[in-house]
Parts: structure tokens; sequence; C-alpha cells
């Protein structure tokens, strides 16, 4: 599959303008998404990466920086943390709508062309968080890119905080994604399109994410949830 994110593109530019929170939170109701549980969860999501156990601190607190940030709802979480936080997206509509959602200048929302993090300088960040983005690209090449991106970008000291799918079993997951994908082209889908491959992404085992962020000079320091499709991981940059 390679680094080719237009469809990827495609997707969410589309998913943002039906309804930017639900894709963004699919356990919200579609037609009537509760914002303030919205918000609530990225308050959550903030607190899971830096305060309970086994979360890891990053050494400073300048800079937070923040892989598909959709709505901005960690953004807004991380900037009573951070000093300044930056949040990148693929989508345009969905930073407009973030744009919207947090207009506190200290937050700058930045359009990626969803492998990359262009103009943030070597070292400088203190955090990277991701959440709920790694479990929905379908590249696994495009994973490592974005952990490549991490390790440059962090300081010594700063912390990478992932999310990602480790569900084991990649035959299962595979044939998985066929069966979904076939059972959409006979019109029998999901009706909200979460069957799309933008959407059902890709899984990496532990071991493997151990290896990319390893050759991206970060060490997995603490994991949970593992082999479940909400594996955290902290890695530190020393
Ligand atoms: C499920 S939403 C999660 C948003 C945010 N992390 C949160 O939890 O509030 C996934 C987000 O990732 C973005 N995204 C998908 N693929 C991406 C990529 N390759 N690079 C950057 N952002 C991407 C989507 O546009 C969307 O905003």
């Amino acid at each position: 599959m390679g680094r080719d994110t237009t469809k990827m593109r495609d997707y969410w530019e589309q998913r943002a303008q039906l309804n930017a929170a639900f894709y963004v939170d699919t356990s919200l109701d579609y037609d009537n998404p509760n914002m303030d549980q919205f918000l609530e969860t990225g308050r959550r999501v903030v607190t899971i990466a830096l305060d309970e156990p086994p979360a890891v601190q990053p050494a400073g607190k300048a800079v937070a920086l923040e892989i598909g940030c959709g709505m901005g709802r960690i953004c807004l979480a991380l900037s009573e943390r951070f000093d300044q936080v930056i949040g990148y997206d693929i989508s345009t509509e969905m930073l407009r709508k973030a744009r919207e959602l947090v207009p506190d200048k200290r937050v700058d929302f930045r359009l990626t062309d969803g492998a990359s993090l262009p103009g943030v300088a070597d070292g400088s960040v203190d955090l990277v968080q991701t959440f709920t983005v790694f479990q929905h690209i379908p590249s696994v090449d495009v994973i490592q890119a974005y952990v490549e991106e991490a390790g440059r970008i962090l300081r010594p000291g700063g912390v990478f905080v992932l999310q990602w799918n480790g569900t084991p079993g990649a035959i299962r997951w595979r044939l998985r994604r066929m069966v979904m994908a076939a059972r959409q082209r006979l019109g029998r889908g999901d009706r909200y399109g979460r069957d799309a491959p933008q959407f059902l992404g890709s899984r990496i085992d532990l071991d493997e994410m151990r290896q990319m962020l390893s050759r991206a000079g970060l060490e997995l320091a603490a994991t949970s949830g593992e082999g479940t499709l909400f594996t955290w991981g902290w890695a530190t940059k020393s």
C-alpha cells in the first residue's frame, strides 16, 4: 500500500463534512452527538496519557503535538498543561472545525500530507500524542513514517504516547477486512461507512511496534491494553 494517502484524505474529508463529531467518536449518537461527553473524553484521554499508571511524564511542558487531531478536543485538554500545542490532521474540514471549537491561539492547527509533520524542527517537542488515528491507517508504512517523525521531533526527555490496534492474528484481521469489503460491495455494509479500509485500518503486534519505535530512536517504556484495539504505549527519547 506504501505511503499513498489520497484515499485516507478523501475518506476523512468526506466524514468531516458529514458528521465530524460522530466520526471522531463513534460512541456518540449520530443524529444528536453529546458535545459535553465529546469534550470530556478528550480530557479523559489526556488523563490516561499523563496521569494514570503506567503513564510516563515528559521532562518539559513547553510543546505538545497531536497526530490526527480531528476537532481538537485532545489539543484543548493538552493546552491546560502545555505552553503551546500543535495539532496535525489530514482533513482541512476537521481542522476548520477544530479552529472553531478551540479558538485559543496557543493551539496551532496544521494540515499534514498524511505521513509527515512538516515544519516541526528536530528535537523541539516534549510530548507527541496520537489517539484513535493509527488504528484507522490502512498502511503500516504510513504508521512507520509517523513513528519516525515522532522520534525526530521529540527532545531528549520527551515522550511519545500512542494508541494503536494491537489485536492478535494478522491473517484473521485480513480475512475480516475482506469479508467486510465484500459485504459493502453487495450493499450490505455498515450504514455509516465504518467498514471502509480507511476506517478499519491495520493492526500491529506489540513486538513489531517496539521495533518500529526502536528504529526511530525511541524506547517503549510502558504499555497498557496489550493485544486489544486500544493498545497504548509510552515511548521515551533519551
Ligand atoms: C477518529 S478521529 C480522532 C481524532 C482525535 N485524535 C480525537 O480523538 O479527538 C481520526 C482523525 O485522524 C485523522 N487522520 C486519519 N488519517 C490520518 C493521517 N494519515 N494523518 C493525519 N491525520 C489522519 C482524521 O482526519 C481524523 O480527524
